[in-house]
C-alpha cells in the first residue's frame, strides 16, 4: 500500500507534571476514512490530537505524513501539510467578525492591501457550502456556542485540508447541524481527505466512523471497526460494564418551590409560566434556539427580562439580580461551562469549593480541611481525573473541567438547581453518576430543572417535561405521556403555526 495521504503516529507519548497523559500510542489515518477516537474524560484524546496539530511535541516516537517522518515546531508546520484541526477549546477571536475569524492570519490581499470584499465573499462561499445562513459580519463574541463551533468548522474547511481533525465538534450542535456536518465530512472523505473524529456519543461512532481506536488512561487499549457493539466499546473505554443509565427513583413531590409567571423578554421569551415543586425533576426540551438557555439565564438573573416574575420559596427575585437569585437558593450550571463556570487559574479544590464558601467558613476563615474533604468526595464520585486537588483547573481535560463545574453546584445543595445540557462532553461512566446525584438532590426535597437536547436523557431523568419552541412554552408532558415523538412534535410546533417572526 502506498503511504501517500497517510498520517501516522508511532509510539508517541506525553508527560505533564505529575501525569503520564499518553504512553506509547500508535495511531494512523488513511485517506478517505473517518477514524474515531474514544475514551473517558482525561484518557488522552485531546493530547493525541494536539500532537497531530503541532501544538504539542511528543516525548517519544515519531509522526509520519505520506510515509515521511516530520517534526512540527508549531501548528503552522502541521497546517502547511494540510492538517486542519478543530480543537475542543474554541480558538476564535471574540472581537472579530465571522469572516475575519475564518481567514485569521491569512486574509485575502490585493496589491498588498487587505481585500475586504474578497474576505467577505470567500467567507460567504464557505458558509454557503456548509448550508449556513450565518452573517459574515456578525461579531463572534455575540454568537451562541453552536454558531461559534460552526465558524470553527468553516475555518478548517477554508484551509487546503488533507487531514481534518475534530475534537468533539458535535458536542454543542443540534441534530440538524450534526447532519450537515456529517454530509460535509462524507463529501470530504469522498475526495480522499482523512478525518479524525472525537465524540462521547456512541451513536455517532457507527453513523460516521469507519474505524475506532479506544484510549484508556493514556494507553491505546483497542482498535475496532466502527460497527462494533457499543457495549463492547464501553467496556474497552471504562474497563467494566456500565449499569442502567437512568437510576430509577421514587419521586416524593412536595410543596411548590419555583413559580414563574408571564416571563417575557422582548424577541426572546414570550409569556412563560410554570411551577416546579420540591422533589421534582423538571426537564426542558426543545430544539436549539427554542429559548431554553435564554429562559434559564433569565430565571437565574443572568439576563434581564421585560415582564413577569420569578418566585423561589415564596420570595420574588428581582430581574437581573444574580445575587438575589443565589441568596434565594437558586443555582445555574451554564451551557458554556468553560467560559462561565470555572476559574481557570484556581485549583481543583478551590473551584469545587466556590459555591460552598460560606458553608465551609468558620469564624471568618475558610475551613480548608473541610473544603478539601468535600472536594475529594466530588472527585471520587464523578471520577474526575486529576493529579491532585491542587492541580490548576486550566490543565484538566475538557470533560473533567465540566465535571468540576457540575460538582461545585451539586455540593452546594441549592433548593432549585438548573442544569443546562449537564452531560455534554461527559463520558458514559460519569453520566450515570451525575444522574444519581441529581436524584439525591431531588430526594432531599430540592427542585431540579434540566435543559437537555438528548431526548433519552430528558425523558429518563424528568418527572415532567416542558417543551419550548420559538421562545414560548408549547406544552407540558407528564412522566408516562412523555415520549420522544411527543416532545419532538411540540418542539417543532412553532413552524406549523407560521409565527416565526418573534
Ligand atoms: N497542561 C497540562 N498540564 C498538566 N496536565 C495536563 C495538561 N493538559 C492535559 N493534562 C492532563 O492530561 C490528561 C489527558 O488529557 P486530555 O485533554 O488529552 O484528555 P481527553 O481524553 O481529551 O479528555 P476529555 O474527554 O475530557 O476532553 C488529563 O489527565 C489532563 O489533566
Ligand atoms: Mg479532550
Amino acid at each position: 500500500m502506498t503511504d501517500e495521504g497517510r498520517l501516522e503516529l508511532i509510539g508517541v507519548g506525553k508527560t505533564y507534571p505529575g501525569v503520564r497523559a499518553l504512553d506509547e500510542v500508535d495511531f494512523d489515518l488513511r485517506p478517505g476514512e473517518v477514524h474515531v477516537l474514544l475514551g473517558e474524560n482525561g484518557a488522552g484524546k485531546s493530547t493525541l490530537i494536539k500532537m497531530m496539530a503541532g501544538v504539542h511535541r511528543s516525548d517519544t516516537g515519531e509522526i509520519r505524513v505520506d510515509g515521511r517522518v516530520v517534526r512540527f515546531n508549531g501548528p503552522e508546520d502541521a497546517e502547511k501539510l494540510g492538517i486542519a484541526t478543530i480543537h475542543q477549546e474554541m480558538a476564535l477571536v471574540p472581537q472579530l467578525t465571522v469572516a475575519e475569524n475564518i481567514y485569521l492570519g491569512r486574509p485575502p490581499r490585493r496589491f498588498g492591501v487587505l481585500d475586504r470584499a474578497a474576505l467577505r465573499r470567500d467567507a460567504r462561499a464557505i458558509l454557503d457550502r456548509m448550508g449556513l445562513s450565518l452573517d459574515v459580519d456578525a461579531v463572534v463574541g455575540e454568537l451562541g456556542v453552536a454558531q461559534r463551533q460552526l465558524v470553527e468548522i468553516a475555518k478548517a474547511l477554508s484551509l487546503n485540508t488533507r487531514f481534518l481533525i475534530m475534537d468533539e465538534p458535535t458536542a454543542v450542535l443540534s441534530r440538524s447541524e450534526v447532519d450537515r456536518l456529517f454530509s460535509l465530512v462524507r463529501e470530504l472523505t469522498a475526495q480522499g481527505v482523512g478525518v479524525v473524529f472525537i465524540s462521547h456519543l456512541l451513536g455517532e461512532v457507527a453513523e460516521i466512523g469507519d474505524r475506532v481506536s479506544v484510549l484508556r488512561d493514556g494507553a491505546k487499549v483497542g482498535e475496532r471497526p466502527a460497527g462494533t457493539d457499543p457495549d463492547e466499546l464501553v467496556r474497552l473505554m471504562v474497563g467494566r460494564t456500565v449499569d442502567a443509565q437512568y437510576p430509577p427513583r421514587e419521586a416524593e413531590i412536595g410543596e411548590e418551590r419555583l413559580r414563574v409567571r408571564g416571563l417575557t423578554a422582548r424577541g426572546l421569551l414570550e409569556d412563560i409560566s410554570f411551577t416546579a415543586r420540591a422533589g421534582e425533576v423538571v426537564g426542558i426540551g426543545g430544539l436549539v434556539g427554542a429559548g431554553r438557555t435564554e429562559l434559564v439565564r433569565a430565571l437565574f438573573g443572568a439576563d434581564r427580562y421585560d415582564a413577569g416574575e420569578v418566585v423561589v420559596d415564596g420570595r420574588r427575585i428581582p430581574p437581573g439580580d444574580i445575587a438575589a437569585a443565589r441568596a434565594a437558593g437558586l443555582a445555574l450550571v451554564p451551557e458554556d461551562r468553560g467560559g462561565q463556570g470555572l476559574v481557570l487559574g484556581a485549583s481543583v479544590a478551590e473551584n469545587l469549593g466556590m459555591a460552598t464558601l460560606s458553608d465551609n467558613t468558620r469564624g471568618g476563615l475558610v475551613d480548608l480541611g473541610r473544603q478539601r474533604e468535600r472536594a475529594a468526595e466530588s472527585v471520587r464520585r464523578l471520577g474526575i481525573r486529576v493529579a491532585g486537588l491542587d492541580q490548576p483547573a486550566l490543565t484538566l481535560s475538557g470533560g473533567n473541567q465540566q465535571k468540576i463545574v457540575i460538582g461545585k453546584w451539586l455540593q452546594a445543595q441549592p433548593s432549585v438547581l438548573i442544569l443546562d445540557e449537564p452531560t455534554r462532553g461527559i463520558d458514559v461512566g460519569a453520566r450515570a453518576e451525575i444522574y444519581e446525584l441529581i436524584n439525591e438532590l431531588a430526594r432531599a426535597g430540592n427542585t431540579v430543572l434540566v435543559v437537555s437536547s438528548d431526548l433519552p436523557e430528558l425523558l429518563g431523568l424528568s418527572d415532567r417535561v416542558l417543551v419550548m419552541a420559538d421562545g414560548r412554552l408549547r406544552g407540558e408532558l407528564d412522566g408516562a405521556e412523555a415520549t420522544q415523538e411527543r416532545v419532538l412534535a411540540l418542539a417543532v410546533s412553532a413552524d406549523s403555526e407560521g409565527n416565526d417572526d418573534a
